[in-house]
């Protein structure tokens, strides 16, 4: 077995709920597709999802929000998560769960307004005056300490760069020496540095070194072409959240890796209002310059139910304001008491002049077909073997109760059938499997029936 084989085995261990979801599975007409994308059924939500992604992508959607309502298990998760699939990388996605939003430390709208900045992304074009190379020299240079101490200083790198065209020398300041161990630039990688502000970024590492034994997947570029002194244009994609934080804390240069180092500390009471518009206008400035475009993302919030009077108030607000992502909505509740108030019961605990500004995808139960289905892909990505009787009754334990119970039942019943040494998954230890563990429904019965519990 080569190595690259090695690497594959590992990174298939590790599975969550969905990572059978490739996308939505639809054709470029947005018909469902008949290749496989891990979703199964849920047509109509899909064509639905399908369209909603059209139009983020032509950006027509900004300031909505969408709806995804369905019993649970039903797909809504999973739907979302394939919405973000089908967008890419280069539009942000900001996953949250309403819960997150009651912390003991920060306001709930204050939380809100951090996602709803996450999932706003400024694209800053700079021409840039860089010496961009392959690096063939790093030499520091030291000299005594001026103020006598013991020990040396650097007083200068020497850098020597080199393209296709030519190579050059460079004398920088200390700073830059810095930057380099930072970022572990060695001989052979590929680099450049910005003149102005001396900010550095390693691009990857050298083709002429792609035969060397390397253990990290190191990115491999082409030695720069032209001179090592020349005019770039640097994209830079960042959300407006990052922004934030960065002018928050300010430490540093201004470029991304400096604002990223500095996301790993964030002080989530210090964004201010104030700072915020400070931001805003920064931003605006820039748009009207033309230097910068906005990327209006995605805040999905899962569990929307969970989310109180005061929240939505804030949501209906912030969805009309200048800059605002899509935001989809999840829930699995029927009609049930808006939190935060006494005696106001909504569809799914959203009030209605909310529920108006959105567009409603609805995911229904699923056939056992469907069941029989998705069970079988899970099973193919767990990589667990079951008897083919044995998955048609789980799928009509999932039918019965919820796709979610019938998924979860999948891995105990693995277990159970190695301790019994047995290759597949079977009847009789799926039996003893769903008899060892209750789904919801028989559980609350068990508590009605039984008076054991504490009450
Ligand atoms: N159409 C589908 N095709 C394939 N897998 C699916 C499909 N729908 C749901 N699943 C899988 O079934 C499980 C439950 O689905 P999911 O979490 O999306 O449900 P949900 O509607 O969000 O439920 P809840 O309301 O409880 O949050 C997940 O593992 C998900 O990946
Ligand atoms: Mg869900």
């Amino acid at each position: 077995m080569n190595k690259t084989e090695d690497i594959k085995n590992l990174s298939k261990q590790r599975i969550s709920a969905h990572s059978h979801i490739k996308g939505l599975g639809l054709n470029d007409d947005g018909s469902i597709s008949n290749v496989s994308c891990g979703l199964i059924g849920q047509e109509t939500a899909r064509q639905a999802a399908g369209v909603v992604v059209e139009l983020i992508k032509m950006k027509k959607m900004a300031g909505r929000a969408i709806l995804m309502v369905g019993p649970p298990g039903s797909g809504k998760t999973a739907i979302a998560l394939a919405i973000s699939q089908e967008l890419g990388n280069q539009i942000p996605f900001c996953p949250m769960v309403a819960g997150e939003v009651f912390s003991a430390e920060v306001k709930k709208t204050e939380i809100l307004m951090e996602n709803f900045r996450r999932a706003i992304g400024l694209r800053i074009k700079e021409v840039k005056e860089v010496y961009e190379g392959e690096v063939c020299e790093i030499t520091p240079v030291e000299m005594d300490n001026q103020l006598g101490g013991y020990g040396k200083q650097i007083h200068h790198v020497v850098l020597g760069l080199k393209t296709t065209k030519g190579s050059k020398s460079l004398k920088l300041d200390p700073s830059i020496y810095e930057n380099l161990q930072k970022q572990r630039v060695e001989i052979g990688d590929v680099i450049y540095v910005e003149v102005n502000s001396g900010s550095l970024k390693r691009l990857g590492r050298s083709d002429a070194y792609a035969t060397e034994f390397d253990i990290e997947a190191d990115e491999y570029v082409p030695i720069p072409k032209g001179d090592v002194y020349k005019k770039k244009t640097v994209i830079q994609d960042i959300t407006l959240h990052d922004l934030d934080s960065a002018n928050a804390n300010p430490q540093g240069g201004q470029d991304v890796l400096s604002m990223m180092s500095q996301l790993l500390k964030p002080k989530k009471t210090e964004i201010t209002e104030k700072l915020r518009k400070e931001v805003n206008k920064r931003v605006n400035t820039l748009l009207n310059q033309g230097t910068a475009e906005l990327i209006t993302g995605v805040l999905f919030i899962d569990e929307v139910h969970m989310l109180d009077i005061e929240c939505f108030t804030f949501l209906s607000k912030a969805l009309e304001s200048e800059i605002a992502p899509i935001v989809i909505l999840a829930s699995n509740r029927g009609n049930c008491l808006v939190r935060g108030t006494d005696d106001l019961i909504a569809p799914h605990g959203i009030p209605l002049d909310f529920i108006d500004r959105t567009l409603i995808i609805h995911t229904p139960s699923y056939k056992t077909t469907d069941i029989y289905q998705i069970l079988k892909i899970r099973a193919g990505v767990e990589g667990i073997e079951i008897e083919e009787e044995a998955l048609q009754h789980l799928a009509t334990l999932g039918a019965e109760s919820t796709l979610r119970y019938a998924v979860q039942l999948l891995n105990p019943a693995s277990q159970l059938a190695k301790a019994y040494h047995n290759s597949a998954i079977n009847m009789t230890i799926l039996k003893e499997v769903s008899e060892l563990f209750s789904d919801a429904k028989q559980s609350s019965k068990i508590l009605t029936n039984d008076n054991g519990y504490m009450e």
